[in-house]
């Protein structure tokens, strides 16, 4: 349990900065995709939440990437923003250019060091990548004093050569340096000891912040990260929900709260008020389209939840008998029945303020609209329909293409067909169309309004809560070129819901697609 006294004693040596990357790192798993606004609304809750360090994205990568940096960098109130930049000069110069209306800005400049990065991807020899190490971080500097400095796949690196490349990051001026374990290779005490190493063998690294970049491959990111920390690393880079590239990077809510809950044994802090979590959890998950795993610390749905009775017992006796930490302290409330059909604005507007959200006004009414049709459908409204209501709204605001109507003909006599209306940018169209089952009519008479050739590689249904009235949680996922995307949605119709899921996977697409645009990332 998390110890008032300690927190008091809070020492400036054991404070660890939190760098999240859900907006880059995180924004790179396949198949997850966030419009400007989406990113917008993550950016405001990390910096609201405390994060320090907020890496809102890979300004060359593309047009799309280089807005939302600039435009988040214009709205961050507290926390640092970051550009991430490969190690040329065009690359730093619009980081820099992006980075430029934040109140405070970090670039971020990486080059790979292992001897397999060099060879293959690179195609540069070690020396050549020393010289690029003090000359991209040089130049980052004239943008700002606060440079950060990778070594891609240090994992995997010969140590005297990383010793070498961190020395002359260090030198040329960069402020934190990262250790990457960029194919999650590594396991705690290896990378205890890399830390330690770098910190006993390299000239002036008990003056930068060394940091943390511990992906999932196989399961140990966060204690990767922890090991790393308690070996003298102070910056712990992650994600909401451990989003990220593959199995995903260290996740910002189980590192925080390893801490904060473990303080006995990790006798470290953070800036970050945990209360935040849950609501950080469900908006990542809802504008990425990934839905968090059932049992997934921290802010699975399970994640409190005590099935067998033993556990039911003890609980009503005393909650520390099989809870370490209180749902409240991440933010989430007991689950319970909401409203009827006869609950006002005010009592929905205070109920999606206790569940986390806060909605623009006109995305407010449509989905108190559609909480008054749930609850016309649906005796009981639980949280969980609220939050997935919720979800669907901020995930379709301001989408290019929106589901007017939808009328399906199913069932054995055959043939199954539907009728779609679609607002496409403004613009009404209708198609009927036939199939193999109404899924795929409705799937059909999409694709004939909006032609494309995606795959379907995902199609899932699952129920929000029990009982035939529940509503489905259908989620899509597309893809075509080598762009994936997911879409989400939830009705108490699954036909509804399925077409709305394939529209939001749709949408994503496009944003996708718009994103690449401009974009010819090389190794360097
Ligand atoms: O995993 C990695 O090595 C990265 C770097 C760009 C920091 O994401
Ligand atoms: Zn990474």
């Amino acid at each position: 349990m998390t110890d008032t006294n300690q927190k008091t004693r809070r020492n400036s040596q054991d404070k660890i900065v939190i760098f999240d990357t859900t907006l880059r790192d995180g924004e790179q798993s396949p198949g997850a995709s966030m419009t400007l606004s989406e990113k917008l609304q993550v950016a405001e809750v990390l910096d609201e939440m405390g994060v320090d360090v907020i890496e809102a994205g890979f300004p060359i990568a593309s047009n799309g990437d280089f807005e939302a940096v600039m435009e988040i960098a214009k709205i961050v109130k507290n926390s640092v923003v970051c550009g991430l930049s490969r190690a040329s000069n065009k690359d730093i110069d619009r980081a820099g250019e992006a980075l430029a209306p934040a109140k405070q800005s970090r670039i971020h400049t990486f080059i790979s060091t292992s001897p397999l990065h060099m060879k293959y991807k690179l195609q540069m020899e070690p020396e050549a990548v020393l010289e690029a190490v003090t000359q991209s971080v040089t130049r980052a500097r004239k943008y700002t004093d606060n440079v950060e400095w990778s070594a891609e796949d240090a994992t995997r690196t010969d140590h005297d050569f990383l010793c070498s490349c961190v020395e002359a990051a260090i030198k040329a001026g960069a402020t934190t340096i990262n250790i990457p374990d960029t194919v999650g290779y590594t396991v705690p005490e290896e990378y205890y000891e890399l830390i330690k190493m770098l910190i006993d063998k390299v000239p002036g690294a008990d003056d930068v912040i060394l940091s943390t970049h511990c992906h999932n491959d196989l399961g140990l990111a966060v204690a990767n990260s922890l090991a790393g920390v308690r070996a003298g690393a102070r910056q712990i880079e992650c994600t909401i929900n451990g989003m990220g590239e593959r199995a995903g990077n260290a996740a910002l809510e189980e590192v925080v709260m390893g801490m904060d809950t473990r303080s006995d044994v990790l006798p470290f802090w953070t800036n970050v008020d945990p209360v935040h979590i849950t609501k950080a959890s469900r908006l990542v998950s809802a504008v990425s389209g990934f839905p968090v795993q059932y049992n997934k610390a921290i802010v699975g749905q399970n994640a409190f939840a005590h099935e067998s009775g033993i556990h039911q017992d003890g609980m009503l006796k005393n909650n520390q008998t099989y809870e370490i930490m209180t749902p409240e302290s991440v933010g989430l409330r007991a689950s319970s029945l909401v409203m009827g059909k006869h609950s006002g604005r005010h009592a929905f507007k205070e109920k999606l303020k206790d569940l986390g959200y806060e909605l623009g006004d006109n995305a407010f009414q449509e989905a108190f609209q559609r909480f008054k049709d749930l609850a016309d459908k649906k005796k009981q409204v639980f949280d969980e329909d609220l939050i997935a209501l919720v979800d669907d709204e901020v995930s379709s605001e301001n989408a290019p293409i929106k589901l007017v109507s939808l009328t399906v003909y199913a069932g054995t006599g055959g043939p199954q067909k539907a009728t779609v209306t679609l607002d496409v940018e403004g613009e009404e169209t209708t198609r009927e169309s036939g199939g193999d089952g109404p899924v795929d009519a409705i799937f059909n008479a999409i694709r004939d309004i909006v032609p494309h050739e995606a795959r379907l590689p995902l199609y899932q249904v699952m129920a929000v809560t029990e009982g035939t009235d529940a509503q489905a949680d259908v989620m899509v996922r597309l893809e075509q070129d080598g762009f994936t995307a997911t879409g989400r949605s939830a009705d108490t119709d699954t036909m509804v819901a399925s077409a709305k899921a394939y529209i939001g996977a749709l949408n994503g697409m496009i944003a996708r697609q718009e994103k690449a645009v401009g974009s010819n990332l090389s190794a360097i």
